[in-house]
């Protein structure tokens, strides 16, 4: 009767996948309005789009998981729009040349806007190795260099010591990984800003700047901007 079950709930899911297309829809068009007077910005995001065709990268990131690439609870994936990111910026008061560090940063796509939007030296880690690798061929096209980097490397083992500002979209993972996030974060020198999506760092290094809600590809979220002590 589990068939059963799961014909009952299909309605409902197809329901609720239009209404996240559209969601998305609406929020890359605030993207476009807000960012595409960028020239440089809108070519790398109309090549990465290109990069992409028709096959998604949740499917990509879901394809992974099931070759037993990730651990379920890292593996979902999801996007933090540029309007989130500008939002993000202007509460972190990062400024152009500080170092970026995306502690998974999926397809890169938030690389390029802190490198063309921002100014921001830039860096990601990213345990789906078909991200990386889109990634490196995109750098080709662009001509970018060291200032925009993507390591096929999980973050937790990486050194993170000259990150002025780090992004976090943990909001999945299990209590084990987010203490493991925890200590990772550690390195950081003081001063340092994290922005943690849905969840604050439980750590006495850190110290709470602000928290408010922003959107996100899944819905409405919150951030807590912390500093390291
Ligand atoms: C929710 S997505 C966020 C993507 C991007 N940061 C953004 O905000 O649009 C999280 C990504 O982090 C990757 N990830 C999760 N844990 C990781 C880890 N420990 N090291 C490297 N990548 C990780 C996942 O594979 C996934 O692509």
């Amino acid at each position: 009767m589990r068939w059963l079950h799961r014909l009952r709930e299909l309605p409902g899911l197809i329901l609720l996948n239009w209404l996240n297309h559209f969601w998305n829809l609406w929020l890359w068009l605030a993207e476009m309005r807000a960012f595409y007077g960028n020239p440089a910005l809108r070519r790398a995001d109309w090549l990465w789009m290109r990069s992409y065709g028709l096959q998604s990268p949740f499917d990509l990131s879901r394809r992974a998981l099931q070759a037993g690439q990730l651990s379920e609870d890292l593996s979902i994936y999801g996007e933090t729009p540029w309007t989130t990111l500008q939002r993000i910026a202007v509460a972190a008061e990062l400024q152009p040349g500080s170092q970026v560090i995306d502690l998974g940063c999926g397809t890169g796509r938030t690389l390029l806007f802190f490198y063309y939007a921002l100014g921001c030296p830039v860096r990601g880690y990213e345990l789906v190795p078909e991200f990386v690798s889109r990634f490196e061929a995109l750098k080709v096209r662009l001509g970018l260099k060291e200032s925009v980097q993507l390591y096929a490397q999980n973050w937790f083992e990486a050194d993170l010591r000259d990150g002025d500002f780090l992004l976090l979209v943990g909001t999945c993972y299990s209590d084990v990984h987010l203490q493991q996030a925890c200590r990772s974060l550690g390195q950081l020198r003081s001063g340092a800003v994290v922005a943690s999506i849905s969840y604050a760092l439980e750590s006495p290094d850190f110290e709470l700047l602000q928290r408010f809600e922003a959107p996100f590809s899944w819905g409405r979220a919150t951030v807590f901007l912390q500093r390291r002590i």
